[in-house]
């Protein structure tokens, strides 16, 4: 039974440990789909940045005397889901870039939420020394969700909005010419 706040907070760590596993396990099939160059340096690096997070997660883990595995996190499969779903039926170019920009967003506003609350927390269970470590993995979270938004805002959008639907594809004649 999770009765204090410390549990809730070892047991948010642990989710948030697992939802940093999962999109990591993620990014690099976003990378690979999307076509927009920026796009693609912007997962690639925070892919880098994730494996950062993931060892400051052990570090924190460390610090409360608890291991970080053991939970699956249900928003984060949600979201992986979600994302999976959009390579699979949204066309490539420029409409499948606006599409992953927005799964990245939805995976960086998760972490952004689930962070901010541990250092209120951490804050309030006197747990000083962990503050940093957090607020640190945060402001990375804030300024890749950043990036994406410039990212869609300076070209994506604008391009995705001027694909044009394909023909569908003729049935029963070669060709109509
Ligand atoms: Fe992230």
């Amino acid at each position: 039974m999770t009765d204090t706040l410390q549990k809730l907070f070892d047991d948010t760590v642990k989710d948030l440990y697992n939802a940093e596993k999962q999109f990591l396990k993620a990014m690099p099939k976003m990378a690979k789909a999307a076509t927009n160059p920026q796009l693609k340096t912007a997962i690639a690096d925070h892919i880098k940045q994730t494996e950062g997070h993931v060892t400051r997660l052990e570090e924190v883990s460390k610090f409360l005397e608890i291991k970080p595995t053991g939970k699956v996190c249900k928003a984060a499969q949600g979201l992986v889901e979600e994302a999976q779903e959009h390579l699979e039926e949204v066309a490539p170019g420029p409409v499948l870039d606006a599409a992953i920009i927005v799964c990245a967003q939805k995976n960086e506003h998760y972490e952004i939420c689930s962070y901010g609350t541990l250092i209120a927390w951490a804050t309030q269970l006197g747990l000083n020394s962990i503050v940093p470590l957090l607020q640190q993995t945060l402001d990375e979270e804030t300024a890749a969700n950043d990036g994406l938004s410039k990212v869609a805002t300076g070209a994506v959008n604008e391009e995705a909005d001027a694909a044009k639907p394909k023909a569908p594809a003729a049935k029963g004649k070669a060709s109509l010419k």
